[in-house]
């Protein structure tokens, strides 16, 4: 009895600990990164209060409504007078997920963070809800580089990119949308982002090529440098190369790996021609077996690897480029596995092996695979 007693005692410390751990915020020792998960059912909301030192701050809603908050969000609020604590705060990258979120709040935060340091915003999982009201003229937005976007829904529809320009300055870099449910934009609306170089809109399987053509608005990626379309239903590099022509972009890198092409252009579909100034190609994990037609004439880098060639390509049918990537293709190796398991480059390593993230990230795509994102 006495030695079950003694027991307990010696462990009332972990049992502390362990209560400890079930505050929905951490913030590591650094004061660096401050990650929030609200999922249990009657959260404790102020624990955020510790994250207000942190730099990167990551909170999740458990799936939760917000609506409650929206008291708390006027958008019309003079914000002037908070404008030191707020320009005090270290807060660098924003990252809200899992929640249903009214339109309305999140413009409040974005209005209450204008004269932050915000740089990088990432919105996941989210259902944004309710219309957005006009902005008021004289607010101040958040100068945000880098906006990123995973499976968020909008009840505004394909108008949702217009608006959310409205909530930031014009100086974002870098725009990645994943698994979005529309991108069919309203590109009358849609201001032209003068300072973006990188576009990602990899991880939409159904956008497809004419779902390309209508997201890229004509002439409003002016500087774009960088494409990337990995995993967006893709069919043909030559209708990729027609929906930057029809779009007027002029990427300098594209990455079009993980679609499943066809090498063959279709023989009634006109040749097309590519951006003068692209010069690196990424095919790989594009299940060809023989090389694409109608590639640009000269690449600096072609990425071919993980593919299905069985014989090695001729150099008539290669663009001129500096940089050819072969690797895990099954005429380097005829006698070893097919690629589509194990490749093995010298050292013995898979180079092939669809990484655990890739993985998931098909695992979750087969899920929205039936939705229209277009149209
Ligand atoms: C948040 O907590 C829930 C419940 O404990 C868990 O299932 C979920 O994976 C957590 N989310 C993150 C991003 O850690
Ligand atoms: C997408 O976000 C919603 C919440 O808006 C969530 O319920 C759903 O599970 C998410 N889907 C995926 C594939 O993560
Ligand atoms: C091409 O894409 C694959 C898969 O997305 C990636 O692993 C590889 O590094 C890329 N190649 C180049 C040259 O960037």
């Amino acid at each position: 009895m006495e030695r079950a007693s003694c027991l307990l005692l010696l462990l009332l410390p972990l049992l502390q600990v362990s209560a400890t751990t079930l505050e929905p915020c951490e913030l590591d020792d650094d004061d660096e990164r401050c990650v929030c998960n609200f999922s249990d059912p009657q959260p404790d909301w102020s624990s955020a209060l510790q994250c207000t030192v942190a730099v990167e701050v990551e909170l999740r809603g458990g799936g939760r409504s917000l609506e409650q908050f929206l008291k708390y969000a006027d958008v019309d609020a003079d914000v002037q007078k908070y404008r030191d604590l707020i320009r005090s705060l270290r807060l660098k990258r924003l990252t809200v997920g899992a929640a249903r979120v009214p339109a309305q709040l999140l413009m409040g935060v974005l209005r209450v963070l204008g004269y932050s340091r915000l740089k990088e915003l990432t919105l996941e999982d989210l259902e944004v809800t309710g219309t957005m009201p006009l902005p008021p003229l004289e607010a101040i937005w958040p100068a945000v580089t880098t906006l990123s976007l995973r499976n968020v829904s909008w009840a505004t529809g394909g108008a949702w990119l217009s608006k959310l320009q409205q909530w930031l300055k014009p100086g974002l870099q870098v725009l990645n949308i994943a698994q979005a449910h529309s991108l069919a934009f309203s590109c009358d609306q849609v201001r032209a982002f003068p300072a973006l170089t990188t576009l990602d809109l990899s991880d939409n399987p159904g956008l497809g090529e004419r779902g390309l053509t209508a997201t890229l608005c004509p002439h409003k990626f002016p500087a774009l440098q960088d494409l990337s379309i990995r995993n967006t239903g893709m069919e043909t590099p030559n209708g990729v190369c027609t929906a930057l022509a029809t779009a007027g972009v002029q990427p300098v890198r594209l990455d079009l790996s993980y679609n499943s092409l066809r090498a063959a252009a279709d023989p009634l579909t006109p040749g097309c021609v590519w951006p003068s100034a692209l010069n690196s190609l990424n095919l790989s994990f594009a299940g060809l077996e023989q090389v694409p037609n109608g590639l640009p004439d000269k690449l600096s880098v072609l990425d071919l690897s993980c593919n299905r060639l069985n014989r090695a390509p001729r150099p008539d049918e290669l663009p001129k480029v500096d940089n050819l990537k072969l690797d895990g293709n099954p005429f380097l190796n005829p006698e070893g596995p097919s690629p589509r398991e194990d490749s093995m480059n010298s050292g013995g390593v898979p180079i092939c092996a669809r990484s655990p993230l890739a993985v998931g990230i098909s695992g979750t795509l087969a899920l929205l695979r039936g939705d229209r994102i277009f149209g």
